[in-house]
């Protein structure tokens, strides 16, 4: 890894059919953490990231809103645009699966594909998620309908459909799989293998029944289909390059990828239908699939419906983006579910970087100006503290190989949060102020010494997760970061001598919660308990005779039998809708215990339920015949 001159690495392209959420920010932090570490090694980096906009899904999210595909594509893909922005996000080029590129390099890879024999015409039927974009097999289906990835209800569709041969590239990519262990962490990919051994079937990779879609290519002349949204969006990690263009030169420079970034719920599509679409244009496979877990809010699934969605901007707002990224990379290891809670955060926020960092550089501060006018020397750290330096350098020796590129990221923060252990247990063991008590003063200043190269070591290793942060760490130590002293930290040089800078605390201690609470989504407000239902009383009844009410228009007035000592006098108001004559011997149902009012002079002592609609009014009646006074639960 060390030793690559380029690195590829991607984010997934977000669905613009809703807004970015924390879910969003953590595949795309992680990526940035990645591109960031991958420049300040030297290495020549491209990061991708973008929206995808085709499909089933954003057509009908956009005809909700009263908005075209595109111009609600506009909308979200520059929401998610500004949020990166906002965040700092290194990305080198934010695609668009609109842009006219991308289109055409999607096209030509459809070709090729079609040329070589890979796609074939025939006819679709069965169930499709339009949530997760995927064609569910019978076997997958929950209880014969729901979506075994979300949950949600299916559609069936029956439509043609062109057909890429994806079962014939299972044993090839079975292979792939297990030889080269593309998969992290690499306990996920039992479950990617074990689907591909299941049997893989051709895939459908066109649709008729809607248009928002990229038209397949004119050499095949089929108007009527739409390229399925997962071909559409997997070709952009090639197409962002120039795939299908003129100008292939950053194919041929970057690719094939170091490293896809993605969520558990779409590693299917790219450990699988990926690596086959790019077998059969014979182009080489992804090195790295990475698989994180997902967010749930303070231990429940978020939803839209539930209110409880976390907004990236609200947490970044309150808590500062490099405490919030700090937090996502540390509290969850990479793969498993995580839970966010704002406890958990500001916990974080003042214990490990408060307590642990902070203090830890404000301490040596503190120290270098009562004892030595701010002067910090590396001079003597080997002669009086060799083995907590090494213990440190041991740290940094291969933190990268075994966490940072395996995607370990808690791992990583873990161990360096190991070396600033040292800092603080050395202040605690040695304690300067009696070594300066003692006329120990080249310890002491020796003692400062090797904290502050503690702190560096930490510094430039935390650039990439938190780079403003540790920018003002090293300004305090009087030195840059960039790749040069990346380098010499880890050949083991020690900082030059300089004056430390006094700044202000990086963590000012979190008192109490910062964001504002959930809203929990509003009930509608005409909810009635089951006992506030329960007091209205329904009742069967029968018509036993039945008039008009002279002078009404509207009004009927009917003897309702309700198995009561005697029948019940309603004036209902059904005259337009039926014949008195009509009625006399049917059931109808009726609240019994509604106070009796006056009606034109008559006493109305009940009501009849009836549904009304443009085409008339009818009465409710029971399916069946019941007897009267049967209540009505
Ligand atoms: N458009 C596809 C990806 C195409 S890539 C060629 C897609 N988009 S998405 O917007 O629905 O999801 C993007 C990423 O966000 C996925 O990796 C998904 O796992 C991640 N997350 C969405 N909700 C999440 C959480 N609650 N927690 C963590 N990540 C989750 O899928």
């Amino acid at each position: 890894m060390s030793k690559c001159k380029t690195y590829y690495v991607t984010t997934p392209i977000y669905y613009v059919n809703d807004v970015p959420h924390i879910g969003h920010a953590y595949t795309t932090i992680i990526a940035d953490t990645i591109a960031r570490y991958s420049r300040l090694k030297g290495i020549d980096t491209f990061f991708l990231t973008g929206t995808d906009e085709h499909g089933q899904k954003i057509e009908e999210a956009a005809r909700k809103r009263g908005k075209t595909p595109k111009e609600y594509a506009d909308e979200i893909s520059a929401k998610f645009k500004e949020l990166w922005d906002e965040f700092e996000i290194s990305y080198d080029k934010f695609i668009r699966t609109t842009d006219a590129e991308h289109i055409k390099g999607v096209q030509k890879a459809f070709l090729e594909m079609y040329k070589k024999g890979d796609i074939y015409k025939d006819y679709y039927e069965g169930h499709y998620c339009v949530s997760c974009e995927s064609f569910v097999s019978p076997s997958q289906l929950v209880n014969d309908e729901l979506c075994p990835d979300c949950g949600k209800p299916t559609r069936i569709i029956k439509e043609e459909s062109y057909f890429f041969k994806l079962s014939k590239y299972q044993d090839k990519i079975l292979k792939w799989l297990k030889e080269e262990k593309p998969i992290l962490p690499e306990s996920r990919a039992n479950e990617v293998i074990r689907f591909v051994e299941e049997g893989l079937k051709d895939l459908s990779i066109t649709r008729t029944s809607f248009d928002w879609g990229i038209k397949l290519p004119k050499e095949i002349n089929d108007p009527k289909h739409v390229i399925y949204v997962w071909l559409d969006a997997l070709f952009n990690y090639l197409t962002a390059l120039g795939y299908g263009s003129e100008d292939e030169s950053m194919v041929q420079k970057y690719w094939p990828a170091n490293l896809h970034i993605v969520g558990k719920d779409i590693l299917k599509f790219h450990a699988v239908y990926w690596p086959a679409f790019l077998m059969s244009i014979g182009y080489e496979l992804p090195k790295k699939i990475a698989a994180h877990g997902w967010w749930t809010r303070d231990g429940e699934k978020m939803s839209k419906s539930k209110g409880n969605v976390i907004n990236p901007k609200e947490v970044a707002d309150a808590y500062g983006i490099e405490n919030f990224r700090y937090f996502m990379l540390r509290e969850v290891p990479f793969g498993a579910d995580g839970d966010f809670s704002e406890k958990a955060l500001i916990d974080r926020i003042n214990n490990d970087l408060g307590n642990d960092l902070g203090n830890l550089l404000n301490r040596i501060i503190g120290m270098a100006y009562k004892y030595f006018d701010g002067k910090v020397s590396s001079k003597d750290v080997e002669k009086y503290y060799a083995q907590e330096l090494n213990a440190a350098r041991e740290i940094i020796k291969d933190i990268e190989e075994k966490y940072l590129w395996k995607m370990q990221l808690h791992k990583f923060l873990e161990e360096l949060w190991k070396i600033l252990s040292i800092g603080n247990k050395a202040i605690d063991a040695y304690k300067p102020w009696e070594l300066m008590k003692n006329g120990e003063e080249e310890k002491a200043m020796a003692l400062i010494g090797l904290i502050a190269n503690l702190l560096a070591m930490v510094a430039i290793y935390l650039h990439a997760i938190m780079p403003k942060t540790t920018q003002k760490i090293a300004d305090a130590l009087g030195f840059e970061i960039n790749t040069q002293t990346f380098e010499k930290i880890n050949e083991g040089k020690l900082l030059e001598d300089f004056v430390i800078k006094k700044i202000p605390p990086l963590f000012p201690k979190i008192e109490k919660p910062l964001m504002k609470k959930v809203e929990k989504a509003k009930e509608p407000d005409n909810i009635i308990t089951i006992d506030e239902f329960f007091k209205v009383e329904l009742k069967v009844g029968e018509v036993i005779e039945a008039e008009e009410v002279k002078k009404s228009k509207k009004l009927l007035r009917l003897l309702v039998d309700l198995g009561e000592e005697k029948p019940r006098q309603i004036v209902a108001g059904i005259k337009e809708y039926y014949k008195p004559e009509e009625l006399v011997g049917t059931q109808v149902c009726v609240v019994s215990n509604l106070k009796p009012a006056k009606l034109m002079g008559m006493m109305s002592e009940g009501m009849l339920l009836a549904a009304k609609d443009d085409e008339g009014l009818s009465l409710i009646r029971p399916e069946k015949k019941k007897k009267v006074g049967t209540p009505i639960k």
